[in-house]
C-alpha cells in the first residue's frame, strides 16, 4: 500500500549522511518571499509535501512559484489576498503566509491552520502581536480575516512565550512596516537567524535574531535574492539517534554542532562516542547503551521537542530508566502505544514519560501519527 515502509532491523548503520535544507527554515523563507519585489531563488530545497503545499499557497496568492531541479524560484507579485483553503488547512505553517500578504495587500483571509496533531497549538501570540502593529483580526467559524487598512506600523512587542511561529510572523510583519519594531521574548531557534539572514540579504534591516530581543527597522521594499537555506538540525539529530540505537559508525555532515549541542551531550551520556568539528559530526555506538536520567524539552537552546520521540525510542532500547518531559506540546506522546507494540516499556502520565529500557525492541506493524513520532 502507498505510504508503507518495510524495515528489516537488527543491523548496524554505517556510512555518511549529507543533511538537506531544514523544512522549518524553508517554509518561513517561502512565506518571506511574498514580501519581495523581484525573484527569489532558494537553492537545494528538499522535495517535501509541506514545501509543495507552500508552493500551492504562493501560486494561489498570484505568484509564479516553481521547481527548477532542486531549486525553487518565486516571482513574487501577490494579488490575491486569500490563502487557498485546502492547502492552508493542511499545514500549520500556512499561518506564516498571512503576515506578508497582510503587509503587501492590506488584507488576508485564511482558514485556521492544521498540521501534525500534537496538541492545541493556538495562534493567539501571532494575532495579538499583529494587532499591536495595526491589524484587525476577525474569526468567522474556521475562517480568519486580517485587515490593516492603514498599513502595518512598528511596535514594541513582548511575547509571553518564545513561540517560533509567532516570532517569524512578527518578523515578517515588521520588516516592511512603517517605523521600528522591537520584539522581546523572541524565540532563539537557529531557523530565526536564518530568516533574519534571508531578509537582510533582500535588503531588510533586522538585528538580534538568536537572542531574545530582535530589532527591525521597516524598509520600503525588499529585492530578489538567491539563497541557500540552513541545514536541518532535527533531521541530523534523527540520524544520530538512529545510529545510536542500531549501533555502528555514522558521519552526519552539513549541520553546525552548536545547533544540536545538548543532543550531543545526551548521546554521550548514553555511552556513544561523538566527535564534532566544523559541520561534521561522527557518532560511534557500540554495545549496550545506558538510559539518560532525564530529558526535558524546552525552547532553543534547550532540548528540541522535535527530537523528543526519537530520544524516547532510543531510551526504550537502552538499559536503565529515563524520564522524558514534554513541555512544548501537551499531547506529543501519541507514538508511545506504537513503540509499546515493539516491546517498549513506557508509562505516560500527563507531560512525562517513564521509560524502562528493555535493551532491545522487536518488529511490529505500527502507524505513524505525526512526522517526528513516525521517524
Ligand atoms: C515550530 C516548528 C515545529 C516545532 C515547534 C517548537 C515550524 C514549521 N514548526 O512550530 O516543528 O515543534 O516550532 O520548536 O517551524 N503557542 C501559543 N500561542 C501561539 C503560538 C504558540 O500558545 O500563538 C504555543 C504552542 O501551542 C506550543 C508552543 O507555543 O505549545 C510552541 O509553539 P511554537 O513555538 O509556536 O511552534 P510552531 O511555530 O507551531
Amino acid at each position: 500500500m502507498g505510504g508503507d515502509l518495510i524495515i528489516t532491523g537488527g543491523v548496524p548503520l554505517n556510512g555518511t549522511v549529507r543533511i538537506p535544507a531544514a523544512k522549518n527554515s524553508v517554509l518561513p523563507l517561502l512565506a518571506a518571499s511574498l514580501l519581495c519585489s523581484g525573484t527569489v531563488r532558494l537553492l537545494a530545497v528538499p522535495q517535501l509535501a509541506d514545501v509543495d503545499t507552500s508552493l500551492v499557497l504562493l501560486r494561489g496568492a498570484g505568484c509564479a512559484a516553481r521547481w527548477q531541479g532542486s531549486d525553487i524560484t518565486v516571482q513574487s507579485m501577490p494579488s490575491v489576498c486569500r490563502l487557498e483553503p485546502e492547502a492552508a488547512a493542511q499545514m500549520r505553517a500556512s499561518i506564516l503566509f498571512c503576515a506578508p500578504l497582510l503587509a503587501r495587500l492590506g488584507r488576508v483571509e485564511t482558514v485556521l491552520p492544521g498540521g501534525c496533531r500534537i496538541g492545541a497549538r493556538p495562534i493567539d501570540l501571532h494575532l495579538s502581536g499583529l494587532a499591536r502593529m495595526g491589524a484587525h483580526c476577525r474569526e468567522e467559524g474556521t475562517r480568519l480575516i486580517l485587515t490593516a487598512p492603514a498599513g502595518l506600523h512598528g511596535a514594541d512587542i513582548t511575547l509571553g512565550f518564545p513561540s517560533v511561529g509567532a516570532t517569524e510572523t512578527l518578523l515578517l510583519a515588521a520588516v516592511c512596516a512603517q517605523g521600528e519594531t522591537v520584539l522581546r521574548g523572541a524565540a532563539r531557534e537557529p531557523e530565526i537567524v536564518d530568516l533574519q539572514n534571508f531578509l537582510n540579504a533582500m535588503g531588510g534591516k533586522v538585528a538580534g535574531a538568536g537572542t531574545d530581543v530582535i530589532e527591525i527597522e521597516g524598509v520600503k521594499e525588499l529585492r530578489g535574492v538567491s539563497y541557500r537555506p540552513m541545514k536541518d538540525r532535527i533531521e541530523a539529530g534523527t540520524f544520530l539517534f538512529a545510529a545510536a540505537a542500531c549501533g555502528g559508525e555514522v558521519e552526519v555532515t552539513g549541520v553546525a554542532p552548536e545547533n544540536i549541542r545538548l543532543l550531543l551531550h545526551k548521546l554521550r551520556e548514553n555511552g556513544c562516542k561523538i566527535h564534532a568539528k566544523n559541520d561534521k559530526i561522527n557518532i560511534e555506538s557500540r554495545g549496550k547503551l545506558k538510559c539518560n536520567r532525564r530529558i526535558e524539552t524546552m525552547p532553543f537552546p534547550g532540548f528540541p521537542t522535535d527530537l523528543q520521540a526519537q530520544a524516547t525510542a532510543l531510551n526504550a532500547s537502552c538499559t536503565g530508566c529515563a524520564l522524558i518531559v514534554e513541555n512544548l506540546f501537551e499531547t506529543r506522546f501519541k507514538y508511545v502505544p506504537e513503540l509499546q507494540k515493539m516491546g517498549a516499556d513506557i508509562e505516560v502520565k500527563g507531560r512525562t514519560a517513564f521509560v524502562r529500557g528493555v535493551g532491545k525492541l522487536h518488529g511490529a506493524s505500527v502507524t505513524a501519527g505525526d512526522l517526528r513520532g513516525g521517524a
